[in-house]
């Protein structure tokens, strides 16, 4: 995508965190952003802040688990904003807690959410964007879209079910001879407020495991992302390590995460009791793009860095090498 002036750009799950940092995103390089989330007070802090980086927000309040909400705001979009250009698929709710203690109706929601609200979003965008022929599909993963980690085994397994719908769908595309792209970023470690209104059956309050990142380098990831033609896009070297760490060593990985997993994501304040969660309804408040992690969080990843920059260090790597080797050649002739 040369430019984003004048793409019109859908976001679930816009009302705060990493969705809500690269709405801002978007719109600071000119795109006008439809923001998808249910709460309304967020949405309005999330227009707000789209608005004052100059750019166009155009709002609805939905649940991503109702495919008729998704497609009735994918209509409206279409003929309010104009042809949708990206939709970027971010919207999840998670609830840490252990197996034993998990109700089949919090699984249920868990995938509902996580899971089918990717679907719903993914369809609702193909529906308009097959017959054009182009667009952008993104899907926000996590290095736990790989490697499930105790206490969150609802959102884990709803990020590998995304995984395998994506995957699927790429083929289908791929057959299709079609121009939409479809990619996945996987991030590590955010400081979004994810980690004070999930729901928590923990002894301490949840946080991401360490290290943490802001989530405008997540915003900036996407935002790139949406241009390129890559299959799968990861942010942060933890993802990085995660996902190639479990696929060579899994059985050390289990271990590892045996020993870490459980105090990793906690801190070390007790878990304000009955403290309300976003599960099943959004919590009335404004909260913002960040989390409370401000003073440990990184603004910037080297992996990112390097991935974005790959084919410049490719050719610069490529020339060091041969350039000497042809300049020693044409000296021995
Ligand atoms: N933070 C991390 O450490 C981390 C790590 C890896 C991957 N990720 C991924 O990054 C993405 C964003 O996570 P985040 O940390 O920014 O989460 P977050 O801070 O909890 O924000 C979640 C967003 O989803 C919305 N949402 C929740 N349920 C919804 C529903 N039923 N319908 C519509 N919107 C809904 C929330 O708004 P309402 O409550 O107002 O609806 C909110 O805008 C997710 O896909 C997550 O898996 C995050």
């Amino acid at each position: 995508m040369a430019s984003l002036s004048n793409k019109i750009v859908v976001i679930s799950g816009a009302s705060a965190g990493v969705g809500r940092a690269t709405a801002i995103e978007f719109a600071r390089q000119g795109a006008s952003v439809a923001l998808l989330a249910r709460g309304a007070k967020g949405l309005e802090g999330a227009r707000a802040e789209v608005e004052a980086v100059g750019g166009k927000a155009w709002v609805r309040t939905l649940d991503v688990a109702d495919a008729q909400q998704v497609d009735a705001a994918a209509d409206a979009i279409e003929a309010e904003l104009g042809p949708i250009d990206v939709w970027v698929n971010n919207a999840m709710v998670t609830v840490l807690s252990p197996v034993s203690q998990m109700s089949a109706e919090e699984y249920r929601r868990v995938t509902e959410v996580t899971y089918l609200g990717t679907v719903h979003g993914t369809c609702a965008a193909l529906r308009h964007m097959r017959p054009r022929n182009r667009g952008a599909i993104l899907q926000i993963g996590s290095a736990l879209a790989y490697r499930a980690i105790p206490l969150q085994s609802a959102y884990c397994a709803a990020k590998f079910a995304c995984r395998g719908f994506t995957d699927a769908l790429r083929v289908e595309l791929q057959h299709e001879n079609s121009a939409i792209h479809l990619t996945s970023v996987h991030l590590s470690a955010f400081n979004t407020p994810q980690f004070d209104w999930a729901r928590a059956r923990l002894e301490c309050e949840p946080q991401p495991l360490p290290p943490i990142f802001q989530p405008e380098v997540a915003a900036r990831a996407i935002v790139w992302a949406a241009g390129q033609r890559r299959r799968e896009v990861c942010v942060g070297f933890p993802a990085v390590k995660t996902i190639w760490g479990n696929k060579l060593l899994p059985a050390f990985a289990d271990r590892l995460l045996q020993k870490r997993g459980y105090a990793g994501q906690q801190d070390d304040r007790p878990l304000v009791p009955n403290r309300p969660d976003n599960l099943f309804q959004p919590v009335d408040r404004d909260m913002s793009s960040h989390g409370r992690f401000d003073s440990e969080a990184r603004d910037y990843s080297g992996q990112l860095w390097l991935t974005m920059h790959r084919k410049t260090l490719t050719g610069v790597i490529a020339g060091a090498v041969l350039l000497p080797l042809a300049l020693l050649l044409l000296k021995k002739r």
